[in-house]
């Protein structure tokens, strides 16, 4: 097992940017949707985020999915050159996200280790559900764990507490692993141990917040043995 693995009882993953692909949706999309998908995925996700953190502060709660939506109409009307009628196809698309290519494997190998493997996502059952099925990861995950049992979104200590509730451990015998800095900060808070995926070297923040390992993918995780 990799050294980052050892003395702790599970393994918990963020979703979306982590697991899934987030940019995969405008991708599969990028020729109808022409020279403003990046930006159009950019403000998509960025909205979305931002939707979670303003409703949880305000102490209020709406679902992932229908956050998701108003960060994409956002994002259209921002993008005019970009063709509205495609608003459909891409929340399809969002449902069923790829996943990063090592996924499957690591997630395979961390089953042969007596620890629990959960997934702790501000996405709402539905939708991780239709993105775990469609990635064909079901079988080798332990427990899927969403915020909206909380009604609160990440980074609130509610949330992380979900993981510990549910498996009966204190926050240091997890490693939590996200690739959005601010959930890592909000992990550190809470007490796990986090490890930041950086897969597109972003500079580092939140000093005090800290991971306890960054690695640029999750193929580190699936290795047999430091
Ligand atoms: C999640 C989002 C925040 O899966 O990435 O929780």
């Amino acid at each position: 097992m990799p050294a980052l693995l050892s003395r702790i009882k599970a393994i918990a993953f963020d979703a979306y940017g982590t697991l899934f692909d987030v940019h995969s949706a405008v991708g599969r999309h990028a020729a109808s949707i022409g020279p403003d998908a990046a930006r159009l995925s950019e403000i998509w996700r960025a909205k979305q985020l931002e939707y979670s953190w303003v409703l949880s502060l305000a102490e209020r709660y709406e679902p992932f999915s229908l956050l998701t939506e108003r960060a994409l109409d956002f994002a259209l009307a921002r993008c005019p050159e970009v063709d509205r009628s495609l608003r459909k196809d891409l929340l399809a698309a969002y449902r069923t996200l790829d996943a990063f290519p090592e996924v499957p494997h690591v997630l395979e190998r961390l089953n042969t280790h007596s620890l629990r493997t959960v997934i702790l996502s501000n996405g709402d059952p539905g939708m991780l559900l239709d993105a775990i099925a469609s990635a064909q990861v079901a079988d080798r995950i332990d427990l899927v764990l969403s915020v909206d049992s909380v009604r609160t979104y990440k980074t609130s200590p509610r949330a992380y507490e979900l993981v510990t509730s549910a498996l009966q451990v204190r926050p240091r015998d997890v490693v939590f692993v996200s690739s959005n800095r601010w959930d890592i900060a909000g992990a550190a808070a809470f007490g796990f141990k986090p490890v930041w995926v950086n897969r597109s070297g972003m500079p580092e923040e939140y000093p005090g917040l800290e991971p306890i390992a960054t690695i640029p993918d999750l193929t580190v995780l699936g290795r047999p043995d430091d």
